[in-house]
């Protein structure tokens, strides 16, 4: 791996110390404690486990360093500077479900700009990571996104709505929208994912609404190292950890972008 900023060796090295807990807890499921936060939108003490150590390994170098993490909430809330954004398991339901579809996620962020981050699905030992200038990486290989142009052949991945989406019949009529035009779309459960996957060329491109910036912070700059393209539709200024992503190799980018926008069918 050439990648070797301290913040990304930091990372890497909290990722593969919490992954040990992970997967143990992945083989004993039906140990773990489980409660609600929403409708269909689960926490387990597996995710609060890795959340743990991950925070612990990093605080251990960088006490001031300010923390947005998706079970805890916000650490040293006025360090705006450096932060660490981490989802402890993306794709815990298909984690509670036994299917091998999560991942860590933890990206660093400077002055708004995240820098570098690290996706790692260590049931499938999958490594994804970047740093700015330094090219994407899948363990030790660089990775690109596709080089397809017609957006008939492309390949795409989302996810949604929530079980609270009050906006469940837009997110459905727009996946009825995209589907009439690409070869297929698919769900797979990890937002993180969907974009490493994008990053490394597996899929064409990824939207979803209703996503929270820590679902996708390392994915930024996987993505953009990886040469893809990212953006945020109808951002919503006032609440910045709310995101809607559209991020594809590229070439698709316009074209996906007009679909998003064209006016629903009822
Ligand atoms: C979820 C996953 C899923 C996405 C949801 C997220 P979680 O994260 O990324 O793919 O559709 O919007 O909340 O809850 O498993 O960390
Ligand atoms: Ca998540
Ligand atoms: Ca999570």
């Amino acid at each position: 791996m050439r990648l070797n900023s301290p913040q990304i060796n930091l990372i890497t090295k909290a990722c593969m110390k919490a992954s040990k807990s992970l997967i143990r807890d992945f083989g004993e499921i039906e140990n773990l404690q489980v409660s609600t936060k929403g409708p269909g939108d689960f926490v387990t003490s597996a995710d609060k486990r890795t959340e743990k150590i991950l925070i612990d390994e990093l605080q251990k170098a960088h006490p001031e360093y300010g923390i947005v993490s998706e079970e805890i909430g916000i650490i040293n809330k006025s360090n705006y500077n450096n932060r660490w954004i981490i989802d402890p398991i993306d794709g815990t339901m298909n984690f509670l479900n036994g299917i091998p579809q999560f991942a860590i996620s933890v990206g660093y962020e400077e002055n708004g700009e995240i820098l570098c981050g690290v996706i790692f699905n260590p049931i499938m030992n999958e490594m994804f990571s970047a740093e700015k200038g330094n090219g994407a990486y899948l363990n030790n290989s660089r990775i690109r996104v596709s080089n397809k142009r017609k957006i008939q052949d492309a390949l795409l991945v989302t996810g949604g709505p929530k079980g609270g989406s009050k906006i469940r019949d837009k997110i459905f009529s727009e996946y009825v929208n995209i589907s009439n035009y690409v070869s297929n779309v698919r769900k797979f459960g990890s937002a993180a994912l969907d974009m490493a996957y994008v990053a490394c060329g597996r899929f064409d491109g990824y939207w979803q609404r209703e996503l929270n910036y820590w679902d996708i912070a390392a994915g930024i700059i996987i993505l953009k190292e990886a040469g893809g393209f990212i953006d945020f539709f109808e951002e919503d200024k006032n609440l910045p950890l709310k995101k809607n992503v559209l991020a594809t190799n590229s070439n698709i980018h316009e074209k996906m972008r007009e679909l998003i926008n064209k006016k629903n069918i009822e």
